[in-house]
């Protein structure tokens, strides 16, 4: 007898492996797009509009053209003579590529020079010549609905306002009659600032179009090469056999790498008009004033409950600031992307979400930051919402949590909102936090600190997250269906390569993927190659964002390893002279059910595929599996974090934080850590330091390093992460749910509700995040909320 596999020892399910992808990264050799050299390659760099909305009365380009190294000089009117002037936006709106009429943020792209390298560029755009006539300019959706407000997009037709859309969801009437019903009402508004998710690399791309062959190759930052190569076919007028898109190594993306950029677009007409590699590398300011932002939306929320502290009914308008373009990537069918998971992770009967999106004299916004598509709003507004009404009942906020929950024998649970979650174990979650906390003890500890003037705080957040989108029932891009993709070849020395549609940018695919074909098949994970992000290989899948990778790639390489299993049983049984039925399956190797001792590996399987196939059998062992997941994975999550806030300076100190995060099965433990405190660490900084946003005449407040800070080991607490709870998730193939944004989607809750405790003495109800030092100590020497739309209120 053989001795059975050891999966651990082979890197499979539930393995720490460490990343093979760091063997390149700490050694400097990864290949970013900034490293990749074209022999001719010429250089772009775009020039940008100073004012936030004006007119563009003249554009004069003749001092570029005649500097020495400039190649070419792009305008709008250049563009439009392409049909490129502007361009669609993966929400069914249209956004200037390069401006012709007007200029409609701070930062947008007026001109492009192409030159020799990047400096007689930049030079070239200091040369354009832009006479603009500056224009009213609206920074926030109230000034946008006001009467007599300037129409921002004039240049659409039957656009007579600045209104994108309307939208609700729920049971209008079933909420105003629980509202009647109710004991007690508990109100909040909020807003949750804009937010950048600043990868450390910016965006860019190299564009080389080849005339002889009419092929247009694009290296690109992209978390969606098949997305964005669908985009280009229609955009450029190609078909998508002549388009090659290539997403190198990527430098973290969260987000800001969905969306297709003017710049991607002026560096493929360049190419194409020039006939050489034309590559744009955006800088750091391009990239804080011009790419997606996130979030800017406000709430006015309300809670309808009963004494014993049930949850009756929530209510909620939301207003979202989209900035100049609809530009947001997200499902078609939902305007406000998945706002409405909100109270998913709670037994509330009844709901109804309004929400209104508006135009504003800002960047394009609304990218789903480390985000299912705006669930980070829909967590911190419930979990804010529901902190407030625990105080407004007078009850312990762990306690109305617990009351509220889903319980673990509800599911599958409709949320009012039409969400169906199926697993979980929330109370556990929260148990295990509350212990790890030592929360009883901190009550102790913080009513007798308080008796001596000292302000502690204890705040909380729980919540289960949508993660995986699609199912294509009810998800899609631009009409195309979410779903994803993986192909898996088992070579002749039962080595393996495993293609997916998605696009890692630092999660750590190349060994996850490998994991789960090991778990799959027994080949041990480093005999497993894992290769993403060329059109011309890969598999035609939606790409990473919305942490749908596991979900719905992973899910597909699971599937794609049982239909290579399928086969080579096939294979086995004919090795072993037996029937099909006769062959039992244990990790990495086939054996006779009879005669256990005798058997076949994988390996030995892999050849015969190629030098012993039975009769009538295709050679070879590879395919493909499409996975369309039959639902979201709902992982769950309970953030807790004690805080010190100094009243006499506003400052506030974390001293403690624990995670407690159930995301079914870990492929590897090691790599989802990594993902909690890298989210952890991007929630403290939304919370506490980063700060971006607009003064009245639309001038970007923020758009350096020093305003909206990234916080380094330095500024950041120390987080305590628990994985005892494990809830698999019962429609994936091996279990898994979603796990790479969840920190960051619950965490800023926790940290506002927790300086919001130290203070709830004093009647503030809200302070807007960033919860900087001078917003806490305003909050707390006036007693009053400091809340409110920039730049009504300015901290600049
Ligand atoms: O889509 P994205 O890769 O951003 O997010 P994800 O699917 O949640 O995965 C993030 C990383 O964590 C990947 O390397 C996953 O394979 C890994 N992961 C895991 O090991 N176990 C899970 N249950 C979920 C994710």
């Amino acid at each position: 007898m053989t001795q059975p596999l050891d999966e651990i020892k082979i890197g499979g399910l539930g393995a720490s492996r460490k990343r093979v992808e760091d063997n390149r990264f700490i050694r400097g050799k990864g290949n970013y797009i900034d490293d990749i050299l074209l022999p001719g390659m010429l250089h772009m760099e775009i020039l940008r509009s100073p004012l936030a909305h004006a007119r563009i009365k003249a554009i004069d380009t003749s001092r570029a053209w005649k500097i020495p190294g400039v190649h070419l000089v792009l305008t709008g009117e250049i563009m439009a003579t392409r049909n490129l002037a502007w361009m669609p936006t993966l929400s069914y709106d249209t956004q200037a590529v390069l401006a012709t009429d007007k200029v409609r943020f701070q930062g947008q792209e007026v001109a492009c020079v192409i030159a020799d390298d990047p400096y007689i560029a930049k030079d070239g755009c200091e040369a354009i010549d832009v006479e603009y006539e500056p224009l009213p300019v609206i920074v926030n959706p109230e000034q946008a609905v006001a009467e007599g407000a300037p129409l921002i997009r004039d240049d659409k037709e039957n656009q007579a306002d600045n209104v994108i859309y309307h939208w609700e969801v729920g049971d209008a009437e079933g909420t105003e009659r629980a509202f009647a019903q109710a004991d007690k009402i508990s109100r909040l508004k909020l807003h949750y600032p804009r937010s950048h998710p600043s990868p450390i690399e910016c965006c860019g791309s190299i564009a080389d179009f080849n005339r002889a062959t009419s092929k247009l190759t694009v290296y690109m930052t992209t978390q969606a090469p098949h997305i964005i190569r669908a985009a280009v076919a229609l955009v450029a007028e190609l078909p998508e056999h002549m388009i090659r898109i290539i997403s190198p190594d990527i430098g973290g993306g969260f987000g800001n790498k969905v969306p297709v950029y003017p710049g991607y677009v002026c560096s493929i007409l360049a190419s194409i008009l020039l006939e050489r590699p034309v590559k744009w590398i955006e800088d750091k300011t391009g990239n804080l004033i011009s790419t997606g932002f996130a979030r800017d939306i406000y709430l006015d929320g309300e809670v309808a409950l009963r004494n014993d502290g049930k949850i009756l009914a929530v209510r909620m308008h939301c207003d979202a600031d989209h900035g100049a373009f609809f530009s947001d990537a997200q499902p078609s069918k939902f305007k406000i992307g998945l706002l409405h998971s909100a109270f998913a992770a709670y037994d509330i009967p009844v709901g109804h979400i309004t929400a209104r999106g508006t135009y504003s004299n800002k960047a394009p916004g609304g990218v789903a930051y480390r985000c299912s598509f705006r669930v980070t709003e829909a967590m911190f507004f419930q979990e804010r919402m529901i902190q407030a009404a625990a105080h407004d009942l007078g009850m312990d906020q762990a306690a109305f949590r617990r009351a509220n929950f889903v319980a673990d024998d509800q599911f599958p649970h409709r949320t009012p909102f039409g969400f169906l979650t199926d697993s979980g174990q929330y109370a556990k979650c929260l148990d295990v936090g509350l212990r790890a906390v030592g929360y009883e003890d901190f009550l102790k500890q913080q009513a007798e600190a308080r008796a001596r003037g000292r302000r502690l705080g204890i705040g909380i957040s729980t919540m289960t997250e949508p993660l995986g989108a699609g199912n294509s029932r009810e998800y899609d891009i631009l009409g195309i269906k979410m779903f994803d993709s993986a192909e898996l070849k088992i070579h002749m020395t039962g080595k393996a390569l495993v293609r997916t549609g998605a696009r890692t940018q630092g999660q750590g695919h190349e060994t996850t993927w490998a994991q789960i074909v090991s778990h799959e098949l027994g080949i041990p994970a480093e005999d497993v190659t894992v290769e993403e992000g060329d059109t011309d290989t890969a598999p035609f899948g939606m790409g990473t964002y919305a942490s749908r990778s596991t979900p719905v790639a992973g899910a597909a390489v699971a599937m794609v390893a049982r239909k290579i299993r399928a086969k080579a049983r096939k294979l086995a049984a004919h090795l072993l002279e037996v029937s099909e039925e006769d062959v039992e399956w244990e990790l990495g190797r086939f054996y006779v059910r009879s005669a256990p001792s005798r058997g076949v590996t994988i390996q030995e399987c892999a050849i015969a595929a190629y030098s012993n196939m039975p009769d009538g059998m295709e050679p070879g062992l590879e395919n493909t599996a499409y996975y369309d997941p039959p639902n979201l994975t709902w992982p769950f999550a309970v953030y807790i974090v004690t805080v010190e806030v100094d009243p006499e300076s506003g400052v506030w100190d974390v001293l403690n934080m624990v995670a407690v995060d159930d995301c079914g099965v870990r492929i590897n433990p090691m790599i989802v850590e990594g993902q909690i405190m890298g989210g952890l660490t991007e929630a403290y900084a939304m919370a506490n330091m980063q700060f971006i946003t607009f003064d009245s005449d639309g001038n970007c407040v923020g758009s350096n390093y020093m305003d909206y800070m990234l916080p380094t080991a330095w500024e950041t607490p120390g987080f305590e992460l628990h994985s005892e709870v494990v809830t698999p998730c019962p429609h994936h193939p091996i279990g898994a749910k979603g796990i790479g944004e969840c920190a960051a989607v619950g965490g800023p809750a926790a940290f506002v509700n927790a300086v919001m405790d130290a203070i709830s003495d004093t009647g503030v109800r809200n302070i807007d995040m960033p919860l900087l030092p001078d917003r806490v100590w305003e909050a707390l020497t006036y007693r009053r909320d400091v809340s409110g739309a920039p730049p009504v209120r300015s901290d600049g």
